[in-house]
């Protein structure tokens, strides 16, 4: 039974590196020199703990309670939840666990009354869009990031060469 529950700090070895290990795939739309420059598989016990003041955890559990899965969100605003990062062990990959784990973080994300919950990804990230598709996110244009609910998500304009991905809650 997988069981999903907030890590604990000396569980967070195993998740940077469950992070370092997940972030390869990066490696198929990267150059090394992009992989370093975008912080890939740079994951740290030390970050972790940075993170944690600002950031939920929330991760997944097999049943010998080894993490197989981890995200981190945030609410940034009184409407809209920040989905920073979702990382299922690619051993367990394509078994319908990262859309479990998102159900999780958006049932949070709703108690926190978030009204939507987003993400920033590369528009490289073919296996990432699939998977938020899948999940019923749409890539947001700048139109529909004018208008409520998403109007709160970003301060500045789109990133080139990057998506903002939604939900409504
Ligand atoms: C994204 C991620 C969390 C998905 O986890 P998962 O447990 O495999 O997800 P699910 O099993 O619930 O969903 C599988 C769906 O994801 C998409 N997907 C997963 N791997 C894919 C791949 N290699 N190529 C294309 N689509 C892929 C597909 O839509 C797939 O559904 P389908 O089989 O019906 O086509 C996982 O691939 C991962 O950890 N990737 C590395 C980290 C990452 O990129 N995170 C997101 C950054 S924004």
């Amino acid at each position: 039974m997988i069981k999903f529950d907030k890590p604990k700090k000396s569980e967070y070895p195993q998740i940077a590196n469950l992070v370092n290990t997940a972030d390869q795939i990066y490696l198929s739309i990267y150059s090394q020199q992009e992989f370093k420059k975008q912080d890939c598989a740079s994951e740290s016990v030390e970050k972790l703990l940075e993170g944690e003041q600002n950031r939920e955890y929330l991760c997944a559990y097999d049943e010998n309670d080894n993490i197989i899965g981890y995200s981190s969100f945030r609410l940034k605003n009184s409407q809209t939840v920040w989905l920073s990062m979702i990382y299922i062990n690619p051993e367990y990959q394509n078994q319908g666990l990262g859309s479990t784990l998102l159900k999780k973080v958006e049932e949070v994300a709703k108690k926190l009354g978030a009204l939507v919950i987003v993400l920033e990804t590369d528009k490289k990230t073919i296996w990432a869009i699939n998977f938020y598709k899948k999940n019923n996110y749409q890539i947001l244009s700048d139109e529909n990031l004018k208008k409520h609910p998403f109007d709160k998500v970003l301060e500045k304009k789109q990133v080139n060469g990057r998506y903002i991905l939604g939900k409504k809650l």
